[in-house]
């Protein structure tokens, strides 16, 4: 029986960051888009003879169709862990990193929404640390970070309409502010930090194998 991916659950009450992302946003976003993702990439991994592969195996490898799903799934799990019902700040190394790297978090914060706000259609803009310093990269449709082993991703927003329509309507940079400003998990980035690889917390990122239904 091969292993197959499942849609993880939302990592907190699908009301619990409203306004700034609804219940009924997350209902078609991670119920909606998400489950589908998963579904694809079961689908095109069995018929591509990689029902048994880790996720970041086929993210590293597939093409078209087969990656772009893998990829969603992964950018997906990742964002649903990025996002915290409580406002948070950074702590410890992860701070003093952001301190060094971008000069504040007042600045990075900026930086996040700037970066978001100004990429071009569908998207990712990603905290992410390379080369020893913490930079932010946006990255078009599905395409994502950890295709690169080098680049280890903290934290992530969905810049897809998708993530925001129902709630901001156009305004990307309005959901980017109130996402940013309050309700990104920076104990998950720093935790991200010291794991040092995705796959490290694969199962609490919810992305690991599992058993077929
Ligand atoms: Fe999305």
């Amino acid at each position: 029986m091969p292993a197959r991916f499942a849609l993880p659950p939302l990592p907190f009450a699908p009301d619990a960051l409203e306004p700034a992302i609804s219940a009924a946003t997350f209902a078609e976003h991670h119920g909606g888009h998400h489950r589908a993702y998963v579904e694809a990439l079961n689908r095109l991994a069995g018929e591509g003879g990689m029902a048994g592969a880790g996720l970041l195996d086929i993210v590293r490898t597939g093409r078209r169709a087969l990656f772009d799903n893998a990829a969603q799934h992964f950018n997906h799990a990742f964002f649903w862990k990025s996002l915290s019902p409580a406002r948070q700040a950074p702590a410890g190394r992860l701070a003093a990193m952001i301190t060094r790297d971008f000069g504040g978090l007042d600045a990075l914060k900026a930086r996040l929404v700037e970066s978001g706000a100004a990429h071009f259609a569908s998207g990712w803009v990603w905290l992410v640390k390379r080369r020893g310093g913490l930079a932010v990269v946006a990255t078009h449709d599905a395409d994502t970070p950890v295709r690169l082993r080098t680049v280890l991703p903290l934290l992530v927003v969905d810049l897809w309409e998708h993530a925001y329509y129902l709630d901001h309507r156009r305004d990307r940079r309005a959901f980017l502010e109130a996402v940013v400003e309050q309700h990104l998990d920076w104990s998950f980035a720093a935790r991200m930090l010291e794991a040092g690889a995705v796959e490290a917390l694969a199962g609490e990122i919810g992305i690991a194998n599992g058993a077929a239904d």
